[in-house]
Order: C-alpha cells, then sequence, then structure tokens
C-alpha cells in the first residue's frame, strides 16, 4: 500500500518565505495569517499584521540560531516502537521511493534537499506503514551560498548539517525529532564526522528543545536586518562575543 502523507508542506518556522514575496502562495499564506491572528488574538493584532506584511518586504528582523554538536562519544541506538520504521534513504535506493512519496517531498521547498539525495544527501523517514511521521536531511553536500555566506561562514560550511525536519502534525511531542536527529548524529558518527551544525528559526521552540535534547549547543546567534530584500546588517554573537557583518542577500 502506498504510504500516505499527512504533514504541512511548509516547513513555516524555518523557511525565509519573504524570498518570495511576489509569490502568491506568500499572499494567500498572508491574508491567512492576518484571519488567524484576528480570530485568535483580535483586531488590534490583525492591525499589526497587516501593517508587517507591507512592511516586510522593506525592512525586516530575522532571528536565526546555529547549533553545533560534537560526535566525540558513542551513541546509543534510538528506541522504536514497534509501528514506527526508520527508512534510510541515499542515491543508491532513493528510486525505491514510491511516486507518492517522491512527489510529495518535491515540494518547492523541498526540492533542492530531494535533488541533493542523487549527490550525497541523506533522507531520514518514519513511518508508521501507512502515514509518514517524520522526514529529515542530513546535508553531506556543499551549503547554497546563501546560507554559506550568512549562515555558516568562518568555519561552519564543511560540516554536516541536518535540515528541513519536519514531524506530522499528528505524530508531534513523541520524541520522534530527537530520536532521529540521534540516528543521524549516529550515521554521521560511522561515517567519521567529528560534529554537524543546524540552524532554526530562533522562536522555533520545539526545535531548539529537540536539538538540545539531541546533544545540540547553541554556538551562534544571528540577527539580520534586512532592508528592501537585499542588504544585510547582521548581528553575530558568538563564543561570548558579538560583531557587526554587512553583506547583499543572495538569492
Ligand atoms: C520541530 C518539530 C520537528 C519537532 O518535532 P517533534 O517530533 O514533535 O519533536 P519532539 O517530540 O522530539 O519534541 C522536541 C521537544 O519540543 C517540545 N515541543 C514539541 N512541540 C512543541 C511546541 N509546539 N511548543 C513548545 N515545545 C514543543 C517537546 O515537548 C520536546 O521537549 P521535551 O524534550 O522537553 O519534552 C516539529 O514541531 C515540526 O515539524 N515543526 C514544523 C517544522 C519545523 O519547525 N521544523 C524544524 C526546522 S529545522
Amino acid at each position: 500500500m502506498p504510504l500516505k502523507w499527512h504533514m504541512s508542506t511548509n516547513i513555516s518556522s524555518r523557511v525565509d518565505s519573504s524570498a518570495r514575496a511576489v509569490d502568491p502562495t506568500v499572499v494567500h499564506s498572508s491574508i491567512a495569517k492576518v484571519k488567524q491572528t484576528w480570530q485568535t488574538r483580535g483586531p488590534f493584532a490583525a492591525a499589526v499584521a497587516i501593517l508587517e506584511t507591507f512592511v516586510r518586504p522593506l525592512f525586516r528582523l530575522r532571528r536565526r540560531l546555529l547549533f553545533m554538536v560534537l560526535l566525540d562519544h558513542p551513541r546509543t541506538s534510538s528506541e522504536w516502537n514497534v509501528s514506527e520504521h526508520l527508512l534510510i534513504i541515499g542515491a543508491n535506493n532513493q528510486k525505491d521511493l514510491s511516486p507518492r512519496v517522491t512527489a510529495f517531498l518535491s515540494t518547492v521547498d523541498q526540492q533542492d534537499d530531494l535533488r541533493g539525495v542523487k549527490d550525497g544527501n541523506i533522507l531520514f523517514l518514519v513511518t508508521n506503514g501507512i502515514e509518514c511521521l517524520h522526514r529529515g536531511y542530513i546535508r553531506l553536500i556543499d551549503p547554497g551560498a546563501s546560507d554559506a555566506k550568512s549562515v555558516f561562514f568562518g568555519g561552519f560550511e564543511n560540516a554536516p548539517e541536518i535540515r528541513s525536519c519536519e514531524t506530522a502534525p499528528q505524530a508531534r511531542g513523541k520524541g520522534l525529532y530527537r530520536r532521529v536527529l540521534n540516528e543521524q548524529l549516529r550515521y554521521l558518527q560511522a561515517l567519521g564526522h567529528d560534529r554537524a551544525v543546524l540552524y532554526v528559526m530562533a522562536e522555533n521552540v520545539a526545535s531548539i528543545k529537540g536539538a538540545t535534547a539531541a546533544g545540540f549547543k547553541l554556538t551562534r546567534t544571528l540577527h539580520d536586518w534586512i532592508v528592501f530584500n537585499l542588504l544585510v546588517f547582521q548581528r553575530v554573537r558568538e563564543a561570548g562575543s558579538a560583531r557587526w557583518r554587512l553583506f547583499l542577500r543572495s538569492r
């Protein structure tokens, strides 16, 4: 039976959606956000959300956190319930993915990650035989120009990265993220890597908790003031000190 996918098709807390400011899906998601804000937090909060929507292309603040883990001690394997199945997909077995799963993984946000599997990235999937419960990638190939310049600069460009992780809403809070992270780190250890990195939006509490539980430590805080979606004033906090960088945004 083909696997069903019940995940959202967009990791909203991670994806830098303003990069697609003219994309109709962004317009729809902005309207949905305003509606939801009105319903949950009232008209004043909705007015602020509308204002933010218009100001965003001119100026916005993006706060990201870079975490690193040292792979310097043995890790015990994660425990799985009888209904949870971990699949590790690389270039050699990517063809075994069903067309339906491939279609799901080919959404706009995920295309590059999926394409990277044939070049050496690794996809971790957890299924219960019917539904896919969790997805996450290990990026072993070079980071894209944008991430290399704005996140991994100064020494982390070559570290393997855990990225694009998502747990299906109905499977959240059961430690799937933490357990898959642990398996991804064991996998990297077996390949001989001595560290791994990941980055998240600073407001993504669940991701920060899961990463910390898997052993990641906060290494770098990045606050980007982005002007006209082009010029980035970046404050970098790292190893107890802060510094500023100025650069043009890569697409
Ligand atoms: C982030 C995400 C992958 C976590 O998945 P998960 O399988 O539910 O994570 P875990 O069950 O391992 O939980 C991790 C921790 O976050 C906590 N947590 C889960 N959801 C939370 C929420 N909405 N708010 C605050 N904490 C939350 C859990 O209690 C757990 O903390 P604990 O170990 O102290 O109990 C999931 O919330 C998700 O898919 N979010 C949308 C996509 C995303 O943000 N991906 C991360 C991009 S890198």
